[in-house]
C-alpha cells in the first residue's frame, strides 16, 4: 500500500540543516494500522506531510498504491489526496464558515457527489454528532470539532487515513474516547491508518509502532503480526 524507499528529507534554514529522515525503508500493508511515535521535533508531522505528498523528499521515494508520489505534479497529488486519502490534523482545520454537516460533506462536495450531505449526515451520526449538524466549528467543543474532522476524513471512504496527534489537543478522557472511535471506525472499514501520537498506550492499540528518532524509523514490536493486514 505504502512503500518508503531510501527516503531522505531535511530542512535548511539560515544555513543550518535539520535532518528529518535518513534513507528510511518501510512497507505498510493495506489495512494495517501503524502508529508513529517519537519525541517532539523529530519530524513525525513532516513524515505525514511526505506521505500525503504535501512535502517533497530530498531523495528516495514514497510509493502509494504502486505510484511514486515524486512523479506526480501538484494537481495530480491533489486529485490523489481527494480520491484516496483522509487527513486529520491535530488542530482540526475545519472551515469556520461552514456548519458541521457542510464541513464533513466537503470532500464529497468537491468530488461532485450528489449524496455528499446524506453520507456526511450518516457519518456525523456515527460519531455521535447527529444533534450538532448545523453548528459552526466555533460553536463546538474541541472533542466535537475533532469528531467532525474525523467524519470529514472518512466520508469519501479513503484508502489511507493520516492522523497527526488526533487526540493531542483534547483532555485525557475526550482524547481516549476519540482515539477509540477512530480505531473502531478504522476496523469497520479496514482502511490503512497511519497515526502520530505521543500516547504510547494508544500507539500500542495499533498493529505496529514505529519510533522516529535521529532520522530513523525503528519497529518497536517487530515480532508481532499485524492483525488487520491484507496482502498488499
Ligand atoms: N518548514 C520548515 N522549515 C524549516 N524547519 C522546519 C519546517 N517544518 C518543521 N521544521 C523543523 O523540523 C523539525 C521536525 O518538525 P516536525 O513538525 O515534523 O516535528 P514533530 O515530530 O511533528 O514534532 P511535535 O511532536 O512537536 O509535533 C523541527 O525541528 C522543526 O523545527
Ligand atoms: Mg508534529
Amino acid at each position: 500500500m505504502i512503500r518508503l524507499k531510501q527516503l531522505s528529507m531535511h530542512y535548511t534554514l539560515g544555513g543550518s540543516r535539520i535532518d528529518i529522515l535518513r534513507e528510511v525503508d518501510v512497507d505498510i500493508a493495506a489495512g494495517e494500522r501503524v502508529a508513529i511515535a517519537g519525541p517532539s521535533g523529530t519530524g513525525k508531522t513532516s513524515l505525514l506531510l511526505l506521505l500525503a505528498g504535501l512535502e517533497r523528499p530530498a531523495s528516495g521515494s514514497v510509493v502509494f498504491d504502486g505510484r511514486p508520489l515524486e512523479a506526480l505534479d501538484r494537481d495530480q497529488l491533489a486529485d490523489l489526496r481527494r480520491d484516496h486519502m483522509g487527513i486529520i490534523f491535530q488542530s482540526f482545520h475545519l472551515v469556520p464558515s461552514l456548519t458541521a454537516l457542510d464541513n464533513a460533506a466537503l470532500p464529497l462536495e468537491i468530488a461532485g457527489r450528489r449524496d455528499a450531505r446524506e453520507r456526511a449526515r450518516a457519518l456525523l451520526d456515527k460519531v455521535g454528532l447527529g444533534a450538532r449538524l448545523d453548528h459552526y466549528p466555533g460553536q463546538l467543543s474541541g472533542g466535537e470539532q475533532q469528531r467532525v474532522a474525523i467524519a470529514r476524513a472518512l466520508v469519501h471512504e479513503p484508502k489511507l487515513v493520516l492522523a497527526d496527534e488526533p487526540t493531542g489537543n483534547l483532555d485525557d478522557r475526550t482524547g481516549a474516547a476519540i482515539g477509540e472511535l477512530l480505531l473502531h471506525l478504522n476496523a469497520e472499514s479496514s482502511t490503512t491508518l497511519v497515526l502520530v501520537t505521543h500516547d504510547m498506550a494508544f500507539a500500542r492499540r495499533c498493529d505496529r509502532v514505529l519510533q522516529l528518532t535521529g532520522g530513523r524509523l525503528t519497529d518497536m514490536n517487530p515480532a508481532r503480526e499485524p492483525a488487520h493486514a491484507q496482502p498488499a
